[in-house]
């Protein structure tokens, strides 16, 4: 299983949301998952944030573009390139003002791209094209979201599923890890606990998915597109 693995914390050693992300790799490991890691930390990677050049480009038709449209949009095309050739993603971030991290957020400005992330079908509809890969959020919290007063104030869950919806990913994992910050000491681990327990879960269930897969040619994300605007 090829998984494009995304650190997006401006911590390191210290950084939960790493940790986790780290500890859910091990957990499919252990349940004997052929794991290929293609890592991307968008904290040193950094994706460009949009700019004139490139929101001109991206919504001339391909073949209508210069050689200088072309260039603008080549570092984009690569992160698309690598987020097709994916089986699965694990997207590691932590909550940043209610919402993602700005280096997360330029990555999705990034692979959101029309003919290569998304398609305008037949039917007149937008088709993501995202439809085969296993997507997993896991997500670090200062407070805890689930309750009030802060419940109410999540902008990442519904941005991550918005953004990533739109391209294909009907059905995202979600392992929020909270309160980490904001609490004392047992509600801190006591969250941690949980995050771990919640990743082993999701870890067993992608193995016994891949497990239950027949062993067939690699299903590209050209072939699921053609099957789902059919
Ligand atoms: C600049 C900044 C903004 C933050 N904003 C929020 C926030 O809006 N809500 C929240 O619950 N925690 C917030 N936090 C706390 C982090 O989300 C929390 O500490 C998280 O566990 C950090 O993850 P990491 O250890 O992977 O870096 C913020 C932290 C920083 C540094």
């Amino acid at each position: 299983m090829r998984i494009l693995h995304v650190d997006a914390s401006a911590k390191r050693e210290r950084s939960n949301s790493r940790a986790l992300a780290r500890f859910f790799l091990e957990r499919l490991r252990d349940e004997h998952v052929n794991v290929e890691v293609d890592y991307l930390d968008v904290t040193v990677d950094t994706p460009a944030h949009v700019n004139e050049a490139f929101a001109i480009a991206t919504y001339t038709p391909a073949a209508e573009r210069t050689p200088e449209m072309k260039a603008a949009l080549a570092p984009s095309d690569a992160l698309c390139r690598r987020l097709l050739e994916a089986d699965a993603c694990v997207f590691a971030m932590p909550m940043y003002n209610w919402s993602m991290p700005s280096a997360f957020k330029a990555y999705v400005d990034n692979i959101t791209r029309a003919g290569l992330t998304y398609v305008n079908g037949p039917d007149g509809r937008i088709h993501g094209v995202l439809t085969r890969q296993k997507v997993l959020f896991i997500t670090s919290r200062g407070a805890d979201l689930r309750v009030e007063p802060y419940s109410s104030m999540d902008a990442l869950t519904p941005a991550l599923r918005a953004a990533f919806g739109f391209i294909g990913v009907a059905e995202p994992g979600f392992v929020d890890a909270q309160p980490l910050q904001f609490s004392e000491p047992a509600a801190r681990m006591a969250a941690l606990e949980r995050a771990r327990a919640e990743l082993s879960t999701v870890a067993a269930k992608w193995a016994a998915a891949v497990e239950a897969q027949p062993a067939s040619p690699v299903q590209t994300n050209q072939d699921a597109m053609a099957s789902s605007v059919a």
